[in-house]
């Protein structure tokens, strides 16, 4: 039987033809967020699917942070951003990628994790794995423990789980699939 959160959360994400660039289908979670009930089915959905020993949450620039946060502080740990280039003011690793509609660097700070740390990944898609792969290197690069990576929503004509399987991430969930 369908989660009544599901079906609502899919309710509410938006698709728009074209954007950013001729042919993609955007998922927009905007409405989502809007959304009261939504919005807190969301967090609740992705504190379901994580593991119980977390010791700390990471999301990624910008989307991430969206979902990343709230479920650190409902989970009772701290959270760590995965940044975009020329943002984290410390010294930082770096790890250049390709995304579905275009090229980035992604940074964490070299002190954000301790060697050992339970980390949970999470961000708000999963399209070719460009982006979540960067921020699973840069983790693994800190000595941590991956536990479990999630996401809102997964595009599975892409590609991202076999990107993420191939740099050793066992444990990949996602509330939706378009
Ligand atoms: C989007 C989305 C994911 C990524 C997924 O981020 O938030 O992080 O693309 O695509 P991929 O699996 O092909 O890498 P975007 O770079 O648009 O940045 P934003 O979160 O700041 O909007
Ligand atoms: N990030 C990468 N591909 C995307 C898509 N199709 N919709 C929203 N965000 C994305």
């Amino acid at each position: 039987r369908p989660d009544p959160r599901v079906t609502r959360i899919q309710s509410l994400v938006r698709t728009i033809a074209d954007f950013p660039k001729p042919g993609v289908q955007f998922r927009d979670i905007t409405p989502l967020l809007a959304d009261p009930e939504g919005l807190a089915d969301t967090m609740a959905v992705l504190v379901d699917m994580a593991p119980d020993e977390v010791d700390v949450v990471a999301g990624i620039d910008s989307r991430g942070f969206l979902f990343g946060a709230p479920v650190a502080v409902a989970m009772g740990t701290g959270f760590v951003p995965v940044r975009k280039p020329g943002k984290l003011p410390g010294p930082v690793f770096e790890e250049a990628f390709d995304l579905e509609y275009g090229s980035s660097t992604l940074a964490i700070h070299q002190d954000a994790l301790r060697p050992g740390q339970r980390v949970l990944l999470v961000d708000d898609l999963l399209a070719t794995g460009g982006t979540l792969g960067a921020a699973v290197k840069l983790i693994l690069r800190e000595k941590a423990v991956l536990t479990h990576v999630e996401t809102v929503i997964e595009l599975p004509d892409l590609g991202g789980r076999a990107k993420l399987e191939s740099l050793g991430v066992t444990s990949f969930s996602s509330i939706l699939q378009f």
